[in-house]
């Protein structure tokens, strides 16, 4: 079985959508497919999306990104009920959002693939934040969209609530290698570019600061409850592939077409990565 990741497609770029509608509709019919979030806020664009993936691969499995959780004016409800409609959407088109084992037959040892749900901590939140001070970055988020866009049920711990429902299946006997996967970052390590360290107080000052949104250590902490030989994750457009104290920490966003035009996001940018071959020897 040979599983495949990608995250970010943002699909309201039409070149994003092109570059999906065209993916083969032969090559992966038996292969599985890990999408790590940010396809769309639009609903109908996440069905295309979902619906076209779910025709080219065997499996399916979906988490939803910050973006999916975007309510907009004209819209009723809030960010839950979003993630609600999200995860019926994904039942009825046979996109896995649980823990579910792939196997190609008998001969395949196959191998558990797990979603996380997930948020990020803010840095006023509480320790689980992956937030990496940088000289006068600007605390109050103006530039972030999920600011404005997203809409929460008062009081609400958001990063709580969501990796709240992976706690079932963190203690699940795995009988397979398991490959986990969220939108979120699990650890401060995977925003930097190994081996440079993160910057503590030095570098140029800049007005956003990526860190204060970008995820979680609980991640962390449930990805190696579950023993995860790989965890892949989206959100930073920036591709990284490295294992950390081994587990192999994979990102591979699609991200927005002017960061790839400028060389932003770095390595596989724009095609599918394989994660994980069961029928290989190296697994
Ligand atoms: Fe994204
Ligand atoms: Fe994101």
């Amino acid at each position: 079985m040979r599983i495949f990741a990608i995250s970010d497609v943002h699909v309201d770029y039409p070149q994003n959508m092109a570059l999906i509608q065209g993916l083969s509709g032969r090559e992966y019919r038996g292969d599985t497919l890990l999408l790590a979030g940010d396809v769309s806020d639009d609903l109908a664009r996440l069905a295309r999306v979902l619906g076209t993936l779910r025709e080219r691969f065997a499996h399916v499995f979906f988490v939803p990104g910050n973006h999916e959780l975007w309510v907009r004016r004209e819209e009723q409800g809030d960010s839950v009920a979003k993630f609600g409609q999200i995860v019926r959407l994904c039942a009825e088109l046979d996109v896995a959002t649980s823990p579910a084992k792939v196997t190609s037959g008998p001969a395949d040892p196959g191998a558990w693939v797990v979603p996380l749900f997930s948020w990020y901590v803010k840095p006023e939140q509480g320790g689980a934040s992956l937030y990496v001070p940088r000289e006068r970055d600007d605390p109050s988020l103006s530039m972030w969209a999920d600011e404005v866009l997203t809409r929460w049920p008062e009081p609400l711990s958001v990063a709580d609530y969501f990796l709240d429902m992976n706690e079932p299946h963190l203690g699940r006997p795995y009988d397979a290698p398991v490959l986990s996967f969220s939108h979120f970052l699990p650890r401060r390590e995977v925003m930097f570019r190994a081996p440079a360290a993160p910057p503590a107080r030095a570098g140029r000052a800049i007005r956003f600061n990526f860190s204060r949104v970008a995820g979680s250590t609980r991640i962390e902490a449930q990805l190696r409850a579950l023993g995860s030989a790989v965890h892949v994750h989206g959100h930073q457009h920036r591709n990284r592939d490295r294992v950390i104290d081994g587990v192999r920490y994979v990102s591979n966003c699609l991200g927005y077409p002017p960061e790839r035009a400028r060389g932003e996001i770095g390595e596989s940018c724009g095609s599918l990565k394989l994660v994980w071959d069961s029928g290989s020897k190296s697994g």
